[in-house]
């Protein structure tokens, strides 16, 4: 039996009030709609994922989300979302979750799989804790109870072909959500054990606990030949010296290393990558430019750096008197305090090819934090 998820996402997360869709709030690195996404795939229940998501958020999922995972446009209403991502579904069981509900357990997936198996159409619900009432304007007009009421959750799991059928003699009439469309053209809804802890995300309250940074770190390493008759530059400062460094941009080994390390932590490869040395545009590069970009680069993933450290590695010239320089000029660019940048120089005591000052190698290191405002 093959069980495929449904995930709605193409709502626009206005009540949330965070100015994009909610889904895309980061915690602990993570955005809302992968963690949605994850504990489906991490249950070890389901087969097949579809995402429906607005035209205007589909660049951004598509580059977010796993490739295997299909993705489709959706509508003005979650009713229409739903029915346009149905058609692309080939389980024999779909479940059709919130992409605002990221708590969602095994044990609740698992009992709406097994209710739409026995029954064909389950919910996952919870018993009512509070007494519900009728209000206007503040002004209590009825009492409904607690007694027998149900608060309503996803994932919600049909049989594919009886909900399938469902929405298409809904026509174009909006719903409350997917139970609601089959009680009324399927028939025989089954509530399943639900869970406290699956709240929908809504408010902006419901997002003040979410964790507010994830640490990560990376590592980069480069090395580039001296020749004569051209510029030493580490970090962006001049250093005086009869020989420079040999490369397609300005060469700058410790810029270069710092920025791969940076690019490293987010996983997003490395400088070569990002700027090819076949592009004639990074013919002479500033690399403090380069190293700029790679912020904004992994700025967009919601990430920037928290610290930086770095070791040259240099036969000559003597490098300590230009450190405070090289360190104030690098944290400059990275938007830190040189409190935040280490930058150490060693010889390597006349040994290797550094040794014979055929060249200058820069081993360093970054931390980045996720930005918690994302
Ligand atoms: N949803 C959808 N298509 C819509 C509207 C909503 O796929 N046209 C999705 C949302 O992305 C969300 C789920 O349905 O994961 C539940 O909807 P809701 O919590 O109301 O989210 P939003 O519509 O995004 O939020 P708001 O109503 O505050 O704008
Ligand atoms: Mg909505």
């Amino acid at each position: 039996m093959k069980v495929s998820v449904l995930i709605a996402a193409a709502g626009k997360g206005e009540r949330a009030g965070l100015g994009k869709n909610k889904l895309f709030a980061l915690s602990g690195g993570q955005t809302y709609l992968e963690k949605t996404l994850d504990a489906f795939r991490n249950s070890g229940l389901t087969d097949e994922y579809v995402v429906v998501c607005s035209a205007s958020d589909m660049d951004y999922i598509r580059a977010l989300l796993p490739r295997d995972v299909v993705l489709v446009e959706g509508g003005d209403t979650r009713t229409q979302s739903v029915k346009n991502a149905l058609d692309l579904v080939t389980g024999d069981i779909v479940l059709i979750h919130d992409g605002a509900r990221p708590f969602v357990s095994r044990e609740v997936i698992k009992n709406c799989i097994d209710g739409a198996e026995k029954y064909g159409g389950a919910i996952a619900a919870v018993p009512c804790r509070d007494t519900v009432c009728l209000a206007e304007d503040n002004d209590v007009t009825s009492y409904v109870g607690k007694s027998g009421l149900f608060q309503i959750q996803t994932p919600q799991a049909f049989r594919t072909d009886l909900i399938r059928n469902a929405y298409s003699l809904a026509g174009n009439k909006t719903f409350n959500d997917d139970g609601e469309v089959f009680l009324e053209y399927a028939g025989n809804l089954r509530t399943v054990k639900g869970d406290k802890n699956n709240i929908k995300l809504t408010f902006p309250e419901d997002f003040e606990d979410r964790i507010p940074c994830a640490v990560r770190t990376g590592v980069g390493f480069d090395c580039h030949r001296l020749v004569e008759g051209r510029k030493l530059i580490l970090g962006g400062v001049e250093i005086p010296h009869d020989k420079g460094l040999l490369g397609h941009s300005d060469a700058d080994v410790l810029a270069h290393a710092v920025s791969d390390a940076v690019l490293s932590a987010a996983a997003m490869r490395d400088i070569g990558y990002h700027f090819p040395d076949t592009d004639a545009q990074y013919k002479g590069a500033d690399s403090i430019l380069l190293l700029k970009r790679v912020l904004e680069i992994i700025g967009e993933k919601g990430y920037k750096v928290s610290s930086v450290s770095a070791t040259i590695m240099a036969e000559k010239p003597k490098l300590n008197k230009f450190i405070p320089e090289i360190t104030a000029n690098l944290a400059a660019a990275l938007g830190i305090s040189p409190d935040q940048t280490g930058i150490a120089a060693t010889t390597l005591e006349g040994l290797g090819f550094v040794g014979r000052e055929e060249g200058i190698c820069v081993h360093a290191t970054a931390v980045l934090v996720s930005d918690a405002e994302f």
